[in-house]
């Protein structure tokens, strides 16, 4: 019997990645979408079928995991994440799916941790004891943060700002949480595992802003913003205090170094390295100059 892998948040950042990856195995890949419209550019991969999916419309949770037999479970940036990622399990727990890959991050386990990292450990916690047999994916920061948050001032002032001075971060990109995402939800060998995952590097980002100014050309330089002027940005665009306070804490442990360790888990799962920076930027070079912004 073919399996059916409901893959929550797939038009985000990490869930299209996992969708385009496993829509080359032998499943029948279930795009969970907010709306069908958004989800239209999933629909070019074969094995693929939309279903709309919103966390705040029960009956809609319903449909999306009626037969499905394993979950990619994806919950966004909000205050209310575990209380969606709870649901989402019970969800999952009623119509009998057999295995949940749940997207944590890094640090969801560091005592006393950061807010971010204690939301997902209370989601890891209730995934542990429903009984469902699960893998839990702690990923370091994105790669693909560059674009979804940066993008605009590199491509137009060719500068980064960020509050993170020289911190190092182990980076990683979202193909490779995905490539990993695959083998662990296409192979019966993974129960109950957390999986910590990293880029092949800790890079900071001046070191950033060098690598993106030898693959376009162009001179992209950093800017090392105090805490106060970052609040004061992100305040200025509305950004509700809850997650100014969030992204501050967790802008604080990156800049202090907590965030460089480096793992080899993507290698030994997949059997290739994961992409440095360069390789990612080189990847998506075309992100980054003007003429596609
Ligand atoms: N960014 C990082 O560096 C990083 C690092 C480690 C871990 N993480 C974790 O990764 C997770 C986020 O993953 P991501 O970056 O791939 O997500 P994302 O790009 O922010 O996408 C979120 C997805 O959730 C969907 N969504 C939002 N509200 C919804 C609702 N009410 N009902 C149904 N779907 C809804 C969005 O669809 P619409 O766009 O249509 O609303 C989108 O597909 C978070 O838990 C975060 O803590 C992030």
């Amino acid at each position: 019997m073919h399996e059916t892998i409901l893959v929550t948040g797939a038009t985000g950042t990490v869930g299209n990645e996992v969708v385009k990856a496993l829509s080359s195995e032998d499943v029948k890949v279930r795009a969970g979408v907010h709306s069908i419209i958004k989800g239209d550019r999933l629909k070019v991969f074969p094995n693929v079928d939309l279903v709309e999916l919103d966390f705040a419309r029960p009956e809609s949770l319903k449909v999306a995991f009626t037969g499905v037999t394993r979950v990619f479970l994806v919950t966004p940036f909000t205050h209310n994440q575990v209380e969606i990622a709870k649901k989402l399990i019970d969800e999952a727990k009623q119509a009998g799916v057999k295995q949940i890959v749940r997207l944590s991050a890094s640090g969801a386990d560091a005592e006393p941790g950061i807010q971010l990292g204690r939301w997902h450990r209370e989601i890891e916690k209730y995934l542990e004891i429903t009984g469902i047999p699960y893998v839990i994916l702690r990923p370091a920061s994105f790669m693909q943060n560059f674009i979804n948050f940066e993008r605009t001032s590199i491509v137009q002032e060719g500068k980064i700002y960020q509050p993170l001075a020289e911190g190092k971060v182990s980076y990683i990109d979202a193909h490779d949480i995905a490539a990993v995402a695959k083998v662990v939800l296409t192979r019966p060998d993974f129960k109950n595992e957390i999986l910590e995952l990293t880029g092949p590097e800790a890079i900071s980002v001046p070191e950033i802003a060098a690598v993106l100014t030898e693959v376009t050309g162009r001179t992209i330089t950093y800017v090392d913003v105090p805490e106060q002027a970052a609040r004061q940005v992100m305040s200025g665009i509305h950004t509700p205090d809850w997650m100014i306070d969030a992204m501050m804490e967790l802008n604080y442990i990156l800049k202090s170094g907590y965030g460089a360790t480096i793992t080899d888990t993507v290698e030994k799962i997949t059997g290739q390295r994961a992409r440095t920076f360069k390789e990612f930027a080189q990847q998506n070079a075309d992100c980054f100059i003007p003429e596609n912004l």
